[in-house]
């Protein structure tokens, strides 16, 4: 479903080295989570920005389905941005201060003109009922939410126009450990209600791990190993991994 073909990007405008994002090949398959680890500012998010198609690479291919996510313009570009989607670390980001949950899922089925207000309506209902956001909740503002509950309905807007892969940055980082189970749990739920596929970022390889079917390490703007998570957490191939497993919890 997603394929990204030897991608390099930076920031400077210029092709020459150093770059920040060097020569990734990865892949997500329908249904699946993939999980990208490695340490802050080696590249994670400016790939995940390339795979969204928000951020240019210098070199290489981004496919969705088969086509290619940076020749697309105009009407094609955003149908495409309906079916990838990202959850950040920080909701805020994507949530307003003045908007009530209810109102913040409803938004997208707005700005896309799809159902009528009734509709609408019941969809929204059902997508904060799927993400298991408490009803009282629903006419909360975000700053009157738990850090949970935030994440929960920046997740429900997301999957409102119903994306295929959902592309999480650090949607945990933020979280008590207890919280973080739960949004890990609703993530794999997800994925099997609706076949939902994701990208997973994390610097935490204990997260990752816990969620991923597959993880890639990613180390200086290269991805230094990737395979199946009981591969790379019991038997890692890249001294790098090694030393990521080794800061990282036991489960
Ligand atoms: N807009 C920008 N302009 C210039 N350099 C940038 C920009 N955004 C990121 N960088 C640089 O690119 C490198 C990679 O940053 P990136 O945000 O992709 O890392 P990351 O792996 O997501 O880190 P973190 O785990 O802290 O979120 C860093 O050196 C960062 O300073
Ligand atoms: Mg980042």
């Amino acid at each position: 479903m997603l394929r990204v073909d030897q991608v390099s990007a930076g920031y400077s405008g210029s092709r020459a080295v150093p770059r920040v994002v060097e020569e990734v090949t990865l892949r997500v398959d329908a249904g699946e989570i993939v999980g990208l680890v490695g340490e802050s500012g080696c590249g994670k998010t400016t790939l995940a920005r390339v795979i969204t198609g928000l951020h240019r690479p210098h070199t290489g291919v981004v496919r969705f389905g088969g086509v290619d996510v940076h020749g697309l313009r105009g009407r094609e570009l955003r149908a495409h941005r309906r079916q990838i989607q990202m959850v950040f670390q920080d909701p805020y980001l994507t949530l307003s201060p003045r908007q009530t949950a209810r109102q913040a899922v409803a938004e997208p089925l707005h700005i896309h003109r799809i159902g009528d207000a009734r509709s609408r309506a019941a969809r929204v209902a059902e997508l904060l009922d799927l993400v298991g956001l408490d009803p009282p909740a629903a006419d909360r503002r975000p700053r009157d939410l738990s850090g949970g509950q935030r994440q929960r309905v920046a997740i429900a807007r997301a999957l409102a126009l119903g994306p295929r892969l959902l592309v999480c940055d650090e949607p945990v980082t933020a979280l008590d450990v207890s919280v973080q189970a739960k949004v890990l749990n609703l993530i794999c739920d997800l994925r099997d209600h609706l076949g939902l596929a994701c990208l997973f970022i994390s610097h935490d390889l204990a997260v990752v791990r816990q969620l991923a079917d597959r993880i890639a390490v990613m180390h200086q703007g290269r991805i230094v190993e990737q395979g199946a998570t009981a591969q790379v957490t019991t038997a890692p191939r890249h001294p790098y991994t090694r030393t990521l497993l080794a800061a990282a919890p036991r489960m």
